[in-house]
């Protein structure tokens, strides 16, 4: 995921914006990220993300990242929303012949 893209797809808060807050404030716990223009307050998709992002900034990891695509994550996030599975629960892609 390139740092301009959103982790907090309800209220378009980037990467970049996350992980800078993560640097600069140093919160204590992950929901504390809210702070950044409300990431995480909306339907809770990309909670267990700024969690994910949170931990490899405690880390001091130089380049915090996430393993998805733009794409994939707004598909992961859109079957969230249409099934109300949680994140960990949204199925993993799926190849372009069907085999998972
Ligand atoms: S994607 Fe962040 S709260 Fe919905």
């Amino acid at each position: 995921m390139s740092p301009d893209e959103h982790v907090c797809l309800c209220f378009h808060v980037s990467k970049r914006k996350i992980v800078k807050f993560c640097q600069r404030e140093k919160p204590k716990v992950a929901s504390q990220i809210s702070a950044c223009l409300g990431a995480g307050t909306g339907c809770g998709w990309c909670v267990p993300f700024l969690k994910v992002l949170f931990e490899q900034c405690k880390r001091g990891e130089p380049d915090p990242d996430l393993p998805f695509s733009i794409e994939e994550y707004a598909r992961r996030r859109q079957t969230y929303r249409d099934t109300g599975a949680r994140p960990a629960e949204v199925p993993p892609p799926t190849e372009p012949n069907g085999t998972p």
